[in-house]
């Protein structure tokens, strides 16, 4: 594997600013997103279905266009770049989807599928090179060289996985995209693929946006969180203060709806109303008013600033404050 070490913590890699997708002039997919992602750090995106996070994505990865707004990766402006433009980048900038399955050609075996991206960027010449790098990569990932000719319908879903893991730290990228890189496999072995994705940022010193539904392991991999809502960061907050003390009511009705490890700090669950609104109907003031339990009469019409809260702690709320909110009487709560 190559080595890497060249980046440091401090250094910026991926920078979002305003970032705006409009799908057909009315669809507000992506509303003014800004983040930045450190060397080497882990910024998990979570939020209910359909509130933007592959969109984000999909425009970090030049995969769709920007409405609005700019993307810098390693300090150049992607946001603009040609296809063409973008393979230089893409060699530092990889991703990992949900599916392995429908991501990973069928027709070529693993060997193939794992070197295919050196090959293209000229870093292994001829099939002696080939064969033995491709088993260097899936040992890498707990596989072995004796499952270089094996299509991947010959694989379960987690060493597809691995096979899309590996293909996407070949060429030792500064930022791996994953959305939902788990969640389609079967829970047991989940911990295993996220142990991988963990050794091999480790290694390598990749950054991540880890696109996540579930808590638990967005509060095993993550350094810090932001939690999307209506195509808008309702809160990012570094992980520990986000799960001890998250400031936003979306973020704690998010919360309150994982089971708590231990009893004594069992939290009252806020159930909120309906579904999320459609990003074709965003509501006026702060998208979260209609199903927010702490709304006031200002959240009908001001949006809310991102308020810095300290430490890198941003919370887009007219009342933002730490955990346990004071929630008016039901009928928006209960107690689980
Ligand atoms: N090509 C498209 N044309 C029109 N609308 C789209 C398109 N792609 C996505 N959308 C809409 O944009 C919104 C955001 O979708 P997106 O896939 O980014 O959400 P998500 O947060 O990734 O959801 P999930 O958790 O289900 O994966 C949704 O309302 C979706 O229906
Ligand atoms: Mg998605």
């Amino acid at each position: 594997m190559l080595g890497k070490g060249r980046s440091r913590m401090s250094e910026t890699i991926l920078k979002l600013d305003n970032v705006a997708k409009i799908y057909g002039h009315t669809i507000r997919a992506v509303d003014g997103v800004s983040f930045d992602i450190k060397a080497g750090e882990t910024l998990a995106l979570v939020g209910e279905s359909g509130c933007g996070k592959s969109t984000v994505a999909r425009m970090v990865l030049g995969l769709t266009g920007l409405t609005k707004g700019g993307i810098e990766f390693d300090g150049v402006d992607i946001s603009g770049l040609s296809q063409k433009a973008l393979r230089s980048v893409r060699r530092e900038l990889q991703f990992v989807f949900q599916d392995p399955y429908s991501s990973l050609d069928p027709r070529m075996t693993a060997g193939d599928i794992v070197t295919e991206p050196m090959v293209v960027h000229g870093m292994i010449r001829g099939p002696k090179q080939r064969s033995s790098v491709a088993g260097q990569l899936l040992e890498a990932v707990g596989l072995s060289a004796r499952h270089i000719g094996q299509r991947p319908r010959q694989f379960s879903g987690g060493q597809r996985q691995r096979l899309g893991i590996i293909r996407a730290f070949a060429l030792s990228p500064k930022l791996i995209v994953a959305d939902e890189p788990v969640s389609a496999l079967d829970v047991s072995i989940r911990s295993q693929v996220i142990n991988i994705l963990q050794d091999l940022q480790q290694e390598k010193g990749t950054a991540y946006l880890f696109i996540s539904h579930d808590m638990p392991t967005v509060r095993h991999i993550a350094d810090r969180v932001a939690v999307m809502y209506l195509g808008k960061i309702m809160e990012i907050a570094p992980k520990e203060q986000f799960f001890s003390a998250p400031h936003h009511p979306y973020s704690q009705a998010l919360l309150s709806a994982v089971p708590a490890s231990h009893p004594r700090r069992r939290r009252q669950r806020i159930l909120l109303p309906g579904d999320p609104p459609s990003p074709a109907a965003i509501p006026t003031g702060c998208r979260f008013h209609p199903r927010c339990p702490m709304a006031q009469d200002i959240c009908r019409v001001e949006e809310p600033p991102a308020r810095a809260l300290g430490d890198g702690h941003i919370a887009a709320c007219h009342f933002a404050a730490p955990w346990p909110i004071q929630i008016p009487a039901a009928p928006h709560a209960e107690f689980a």
